[in-house]
């Protein structure tokens, strides 16, 4: 299968290079920062110089050709409001209407829980990014893409377990990137996972077992 994933040097996007090309996957893997492209290397991805903000469509739409799935695993992290207006949102409309273009019709997006931070003290930039995040997914839900939403709880760095609690809806938690990354590789080989929201968060099912489960209703 061949994979173009957005924000292939960020914590997902390169463990999910790395276990894509693992098992014989084609990864291209765009990134922003000219000094990024070892790192994407590394992971196995080929590297491509690219930038949510900068690109146009079409330009976008000519590097997904010839891709079976794009993954958007891109986002602003905290860098401010018209960073993440620009990133996780215009950004992600861009790449769902460059796949349109392209022909690429799986589309995979790394969203947030609606939930995410609300055990803290709300601030303006947080509240931005969940308005913007959830405007995301309304415009993905609605284009003709074969998407899914994976909205992983809060992101960790501890090495994955290959277990998850996942699901339409499931209850807030903590998440390793690592499982996450192991979630998206399994969507990815399993079309029948086809324009669904799933939550993820860590949990004791293998995560194979609870992508089959989702995937076979
Ligand atoms: N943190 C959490 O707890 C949490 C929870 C749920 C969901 N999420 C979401 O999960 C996703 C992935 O998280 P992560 O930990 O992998 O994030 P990350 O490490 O910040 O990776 C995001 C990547 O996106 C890239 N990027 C930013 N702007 C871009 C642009 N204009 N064009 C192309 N690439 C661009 C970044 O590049 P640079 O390296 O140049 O910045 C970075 O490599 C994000 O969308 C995030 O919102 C996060």
């Amino acid at each position: 299968m061949r994979v173009f994933v957005i924000g292939a040097a960020g914590g997902v996007g390169r463990r999910l290079s790395k276990l894509l090309t693992g098992q014989g996957d084609d990864v291209t893997g765009m990134h922003r920062g000219a000094d990024q492209a070892e790192a994407v290397a590394a992971s196995g991805a080929r590297p491509l110089l690219g930038d949510l903000v900068h690109d146009t469509v079409d330009e976008l739409a000519l590097r997904f050709q010839w891709h079976d799935a794009v993954v958007f695993s891109a986002g602003a992290h905290g860098t401010g409001r018209d960073q993440t207006t620009l990133i996780d949102g215009k950004g992600l409309e861009k790449a769902a209407e460059a796949a349109g273009l392209a022909g690429v019709r799986r589309f995979l997006l790394v969203s947030v829980f609606p939930e995410a931070g609300r055990s803290r003290e709300p601030t303006e930039g947080f509240e931005h990014y969940m308005r913007v995040k959830k405007q995301a997914d309304v415009l993905l839900s609605r284009s003709g893409l074969d998407w899914v939403i994976v909205r992983p709880g809060t992101l960790v760095d501890n090495a994955g377990e290959g277990r998850v609690t996942a699901g339409p809806a499931v209850s807030y938690g903590d998440t390793r990137r690592d499982d996450v990354a192991a979630f998206l590789a399994a969507v990815l080989h399993e079309p029948r996972l086809n324009r669904v929201i799933v939550e993820v968060t860590s949990g004791d099912e293998p995560v194979a077992d609870a992508v089959r489960r989702l995937a076979s209703g």
